[in-house]
């Protein structure tokens, strides 16, 4: 059994993306073993040797198409994957799987069996990995109702004017109805890429959902993604993460709390 200072391991998924990437070169630095899963294995190796990270020591590199049709069916790959402690969904769906798509339309169904694929084998067994998604500032029925009506109105409307929006809300319900209990689902805004003075995981400020002005203080904050990456890092390494466990905190950049 792990106990809170011994080295995770994580695994990234879409590991060449803004929050992807980020998520794996601060686990890296944390001490993490990484499992980054990614379509191009060049692209992440030539990122991260543009970031000055030559050695690849405790990085192991997966290329897979995550959005094909079972993507994680490969025993090899999903035995890898759960034999983490932590799983980061970053990847961000293609086109024809969105809402409004023709193609996903003929599927019948919004959501890639990605998330699911990924609770099924979870459950089965390994370390039942903390499965952890990311989404915007959507309406959770069930478990937001105590938040302003104003807010539950405007993203209510929000998500019937733009499907796309609901895309990773439907994700995320998928987690939060499977019966697995290790997830959480963190909601950002807007992650930007950073200006440079970044990387202090103090910088970020974090609320649950219970209290409604958390909707007020999050509002148009964007959040500079080495903030989150170093954060996240540092929640995996001190065991703090735990407390997320089923639960969909709101992230976001306490620089500008004080303005607020
Ligand atoms: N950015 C924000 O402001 C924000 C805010 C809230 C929530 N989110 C959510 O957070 C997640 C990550 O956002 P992001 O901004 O980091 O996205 P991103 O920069 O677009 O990165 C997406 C990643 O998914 C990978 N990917 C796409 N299709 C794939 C496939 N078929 N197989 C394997 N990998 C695939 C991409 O790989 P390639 O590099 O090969 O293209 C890329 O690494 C998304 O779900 C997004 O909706 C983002």
């Amino acid at each position: 059994m792990h106990t809170t200072t011994s080295p995770k391991t994580v695994c990234t998924l879409g590991a060449t993306g803004t929050v992807g990437f980020e998520t794996t070169v601060h686990m890296l630095q944390a001490g993490c073993g990484v499992l980054a899963v990614v379509r191009d294995p060049y692209k992440i190796r030539r990122m991260l040797r543009a970031r000055a990270i030559t050695s690849f020591e405790g990085l192991t590199i997966v290329e897979l198409d995550l959005f094909a049709e079972k993507a994680i069916a490969d025993p090899s790959v999903a035995q890898a994957m759960m034999a983490c402690d932590y799983i980061f969904n970053t990847a961000s769906k293609p086109v024809s799987l969105m809402p409004w798509s023709r193609t996903n339309h003929e599927r019948g169904s919004v959501v890639s069996s990605l998330t699911g694929d990924i609770v099924k084998a979870a459950s089965r067994g390994g370390k039942r990995p903390r499965i952890v998604a990311f989404c915007g500032t959507e309406y959770f029925a069930g478990h937001d109702d105590n938040i302003s009506f104003v807010h539950k109105t405007a993203t209510r409307l929000a998500n019937k004017l733009s499907a796309a929006l609901r895309d990773n809300h439907d994700e995320a319900m998928l987690l939060l109805t499977s019966g697995y209990e290790r997830w959480s689902v963190l909601r950002c805004g807007s992650i930007r890429p950073s200006s440079g003075q970044t990387g202090d995981a103090s910088r970020i400020g974090t609320d649950l959902h219970k209290d409604g002005s958390n909707y007020r203080l999050g509002k148009g904050k964007s959040l500079v993604v080495e903030d989150l990456a170093a954060y996240l890092a540092h929640a995996v390494q001190s065991g703090t993460f735990s407390r997320f466990e089923g639960e969909m905190p709101f992230l976001f950049n306490t620089r500008f709390l004080k303005h607020v």
